[in-house]
């Protein structure tokens, strides 16, 4: 099982950039976290950043065979990016949008995600804590469609019986 982490524009400067409201942690740190997590569940996990809208969506069509699911933090091409959203939605994986700040008490301009309604599910306004709740809940959602196959190949394989 792959899962493929995809960070948006300015997140490489976590730990920098406005720490009153994305803390202090870095973006390694917060991958180093995923990483221990990934690993214990025996998951393999890839980690990208871009600060490049079409580098975002190249990154996403490259997960259609290559992953089982994605956790995506658009960032700020959340709230503009059709491109990405149209990607999300043509690979159609399981997908987390995470925020680390909770986009719905800032600006208005971030109130909207045009990637959030193609997206399984959303986590916003956690900090860092919001990917590991993404992790553990792309985990869960994986396991539940393994399973779910796993029944239906054993349904199938009675019934040509
Ligand atoms: C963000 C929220 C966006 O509005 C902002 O442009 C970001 C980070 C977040 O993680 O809270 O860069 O996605």
């Amino acid at each position: 099982m792959k899962i493929v982490v995809i960070q948006g524009p300015n997140l490489n400067m976590l730990g920098h950039r406005e720490q009153n409201i994305y803390g202090p942690m870095k973006l390694e740190q917060i991958h180093e976290q995923m990483g221990s997590v990934a690993k214990e569940n025996n998951v393999e996990i890839e980690f990208f950043q871009s600060n490049l809208e079409g580098e975002i969506v190249d990154k996403i069509q490259e997960c259609l065979g290559d992953a089982d699911g994605v956790i995506i933090n658009p960032a700020a091409y959340s709230h503009t990016s059709i491109a990405i959203r149209d990607a999300i939605s043509a690979v159609a994986l399981p997908t987390i949008e995470v925020h680390i700040s909770n986009i719905f008490r800032r600006e208005e301009f971030r109130a909207k995600s045009m990637t959030a309604p193609v997206s399984t599910g959303v986590i916003s306004g956690f900090g860092p804590f919001g990917y590991h709740l993404a992790l553990i809940s792309l985990l869960q959602i994986l396991g539940e469609m393994e399973a779910m196959k796993k029944a239906e190949d054993e349904q199938a394989k009675t019934q040509s019986n």
